[in-house]
């Protein structure tokens, strides 16, 4: 009988994302310094990456969250995107910084953006860890990414699978083999 077994690749380690997530602190500690940012977290799949990165920034900064939902399964709603979770604070004349796992179209981080730019911040930018450019269907300025990643679903450090896999510190994707 055939069976089918899933193989996991890692594209990323947990060293090699570590190490990347400290160099992106850096520069963002020195591009902000006497700023007081706020990083707004995208929930779910941004709350690791939020973790390390805070951990690492060495000015003072705050932290927020946001949680969206897309309705990429109807064909009818395509790229709609629903506030879940708003901020808890205002955050006019603030600068604010969005946080994200992973860009693909585009689609979510455009909705985002515009929403939070209606706010009035004093300045709005983006840092997301992984960014799957080739995919992208709407154009959108990041100021800070992680690592470029080609075009396959990925999971782990954060990133879910069917909602399984975000506590591993590693980002993988599965290879299946018949
Ligand atoms: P976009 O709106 O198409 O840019 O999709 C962005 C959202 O889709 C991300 O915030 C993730 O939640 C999810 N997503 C996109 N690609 C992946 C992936 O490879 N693994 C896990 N989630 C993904
Ligand atoms: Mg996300």
């Amino acid at each position: 009988m055939a069976s089918k077994v899933a193989e996991i690749t890692q594209i990323l380690s947990e060293s090699q994302i570590q190490k990347r997530v400290s160099e992106m602190a850096d520069r963002i500690s020195r591009e902000y310094s006497g700023k007081r940012p706020i990083l707004i977290g995208i929930l779910k799949g941004s709350y690791m990456f939020l973790a390390d990165l805070t951990r690492r920034m060495e000015i003072e900064h705050e932290i927020d969250f946001m949680m969206v939902s897309s309705y990429d399964n109807d064909p009818h709603e395509s790229g709609n995107v629903k506030l879940m979770l708003d901020l808890s604070r205002n955050i006019s004349g603030e600068h604010v910084i969005i946080v994200e796992d992973i860009v693909d179209s585009g689609k979510t981080l455009n909705y985002i953006y515009h929403n939070l730019l209606m706010r009035k911040p004093k300045s709005l930018e983006i840092v997301t860890l992984l960014d799957k450019s080739e995919r992208r269907e709407i154009e959108i300025d990041i100021k800070y990414v992680g690592f470029e990643i080609p075009n396959r679903f990925v999971f782990g450090y954060g990133l879910d699978d069917a909602e399984m896999f975000r506590g591993l510190p590693f980002i993988a994707y599965r290879d299946e083999k018949g």
